[in-house]
């Protein structure tokens, strides 16, 4: 049985501020889940109900910041979805270093860093003179737990170990006495992890190249999703690639042409009627 009393109210309220402040939809299937997920907090501010953890939110911006680390799913892994690391890898890459010596990446919800690092994996794969490119990763989440273990680098071994040998050996090191392993600096210099609310304005000025933003849209109503579809187009160079997670579907077909299962590129057809 419950021990912290989770009103309905109390509920419709994470329903409110989850939908205002981050952009995602809580479903009444998840209220167990939303609960076992919030009463660690609960004990530990010592506070018995929903509702007056609800009192504290309204009031205290820095509990909100606690609340979105909470809320939201930071699920991920190396190479997920691999079919895309093999598409920049074997086509998007090789291609576009015939004509550009500077890259912008941006992985808009990068979480505790996976995505990010095996991007920069794959640049060092498909690219053979990157020391002579221009190549920056942006990496960005609402997460700030999240990103403060991507910006560290630092991931269990069993969690490395699913990726390719060749990968772990070139890219990890253990740390000694520890089930742990530290990603290489190199890889490191390629990205900047800074923190970003995908509902909120985006200070960054010039375009990207590639824009991942994978499993995190379907957890956003369908409106404010296909608000930033809309928007990440504004955000490609022409030609550009959006990546999204296998379930998540493009909601404006206008501006993308579909590539491959869920790649998208800005149509270049766009930039010249602009320019016109
Ligand atoms: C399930 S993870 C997906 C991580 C990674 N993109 C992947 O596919 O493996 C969803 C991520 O989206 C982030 N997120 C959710 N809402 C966000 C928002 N409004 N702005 C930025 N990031 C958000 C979460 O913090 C979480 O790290």
């Amino acid at each position: 049985m419950n021990k912290f009393h989770f009103s309905e109210e109390s509920f419709a309220y994470f329903k409110e501020l989850g939908l205002k402040r981050i952009g995602i939809v809580l479903n009444n299937n998840k209220k167990e889940a939303v609960y076992n997920r919030f009463v660690k907090r609960l004990r530990s501010l010592y506070i018995d109900s929903f509702d007056d953890y609800c009192l504290l939110l309204r009031t205290n911006e820095k509990e909100v910041s606690v609340f979105i680390n909470l809320i939201t799913n930071i699920h991920t892994s190396f190479f997920r979805e691999n079919h895309h690391f093999i598409y920049l890898e074997k086509i998007y890459f090789p291609a576009i270093i015939k004509s550009k010596t500077k890259l912008r990446i941006w992985v808009a919800s990068c979480a505790t860093g996976e995505e990010a690092y095996s991007t920069a994996i794959t640049a060092y794969d498909a690219i053979p003179h990157i020391k002579n490119m221009d190549i920056k990763i942006l990496a960005t989440d609402i997460n700030t737990e999240a990103l403060q273990i991507a910006k560290n680098g630092i991931y269990e071994t069993k969690k490395i170990q699913k990726m390719s040998l060749e990968h772990q050996q070139k890219w990890f090191t253990a740390i000694p006495n520890t089930e742990y392993m530290q990603v290489d600096q190199k890889l490191k210099d390629l990205i900047s992890f800074n923190q970003l609310n995908l509902i909120q304005s985006w200070p960054m000025r010039g375009l990207f190249d590639v824009i991942f933003c994978r499993n995190t849209l379907i957890y956003f109503s369908s409106e404010i999703a296909r608000k930033i579809m809309e928007r990440f187009n504004q955000y490609l160079q022409p030609g550009g690639l959006l990546i999204l997670g296998h379930s998540e579907v493009l909601k404006i077909k206008k501006h993308y042409n579909r590539v491959q299962t869920s790649i998208y590129q800005k149509s270049i057809l766009d930039a010249i009627y602009e320019v016109n």
